[in-house]
């Protein structure tokens, strides 16, 4: 009989894997994850619950916000404030930064970056979404913690991690000292260690990317794409192409599989569409540490230094060798910036 690590545990366990936490972080974790069970419950019961369609606002992305999108979005940040570890919380769904002054979070270290629910079009229709998160230290020791707190490279986080709310729910995340996977089990309310270790197959067969903006697409993601469709045995192709419109989805399939995501700048995203801070740079940091490779098409995503809070990049993410693969495409076909 499995001895079941509920993810309370493993944190405590692996505490000793950071020494200037006393615990602080652990907590920040817990509290990451009651949100995200209290999300789970209202996205299991979607058709059931009033949070389908649109909330009738829109955000600073200009997209319209899905009811789910706020309610996600409200309990993160409500988490967060009651569990006194966070000083600033960064969304997608807020303009601006969100300080956290409530007297418990008075001298609290940590800020927290969140897409509170990922793969927004997919909710009405019943299709994985997901929550990605990014932890920092505050790097300001005095006085309320400001945008410059937020505004830190992906090399600096000291955690990162996603939900994924599909046929179970998966909380994945990594402190910097690998990757561990945790699926909540409805019957106890807790998300038990299923996936230790996570390692990112170095090769792959799976390609994922919106082609309905093909004619958009740098020539060099053309020849990839072309690349990847040619017949070719003894390098298995051709791959196969899955895309569900949810990153956190589309990265976790290619995390057990192996695989490349690439959202390319397009004629509608100049700069890419998917964001620095809430999305590119967790999922960076939990690829690299399962071994895989992700950047902006040539700088490594980690480096890339924030200059303002929702500020977007182009990404190609995934297995090691396939990632390499389409970066020489771009080298050869793309003019050098
Ligand atoms: P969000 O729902 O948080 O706004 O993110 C959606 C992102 C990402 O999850 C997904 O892979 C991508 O947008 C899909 O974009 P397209 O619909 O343009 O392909
Ligand atoms: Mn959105
Ligand atoms: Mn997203
Ligand atoms: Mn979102």
């Amino acid at each position: 009989m499995a001895v079941i690590k509920t993810l309370g545990q493993f944190i405590i366990e692996k505490q000793a894997d950071f020494s200037y936490a006393k615990g602080e972080l652990s907590r920040l974790l817990r509290d990451i994850g009651i949100a995200a069970k209290i999300v789970n419950r209202e996205v299991n019961k979607a058709g059931l619950a009033d949070i389908l369609g649109d909330a009738g606002t829109t955000n600073i992305q200009g997209e319209g916000q899905k009811k789910l999108d706020v309610f996600a979005n409200e309990q993160f940040i409500a988490a967060l404030t009651s569990g006194g570890e966070c000083c600033i919380v960064a969304t997608e769904e807020e303009d601006h930064i969100v300080q956290i002054t409530s007297p418990v979070s008075q001298d609290a270290k940590y800020i927290v970056c969140i897409d509170p629910l990922d793969g927004s079009s997919n909710i009405d229709v019943n299709v994985a979404v997901g929550t990605i998160f990014s932890i920092y230290r505050r790097k300001s020791t005095d006085g309320l913690a400001t945008i410059e707190d937020v505004l830190q490279k992906g090399t600096d986080q000291v955690a990162a991690g996603y939900v994924i709310y599909g046929s179970s729910t998966m909380l994945v995340y990594t402190t910097g000292k690998g990757v561990n996977g945790f699926t909540l089990d409805p019957s106890i309310g807790e998300f038990c260690l299923s996936h230790p270790d996570l390692k990112m197959p170095e090769d792959g067969v799976i390609y994922s990317i919106n082609e309905g903006n093909y004619v958009h697409f740098p020539d060099g993601v053309k020849k990839y794409l072309k690349y990847a469709q040619v017949e070719d045995k003894e390098t298995n192709r051709p791959y196969t192409s899955r895309y569900i419109g949810s990153m956190v989805a589309d990265i976790h399939r290619n995390l057990i599989k192996g695989g490349i995501y690439m959202y390319p700048t397009t004629s509608s995203s100049p700069n890419g569409k998917l964001r620095l801070l809430y999305e590119c740079n967790p999922m960076a940091f939990i690829v690299e540490q399962a071994g895989g490779k992700a950047t902006d098409g040539r700088n490594r995503i980690l480096d890339l230094t924030p200059t303002e809070l929702h500020q977007r990049t182009s990404i190609f993410i995934g297995s090691k060798k396939m990632v390499e693969k389409a970066e020489e495409f771009m080298e050869t076909y793309s003019p050098v910036a």
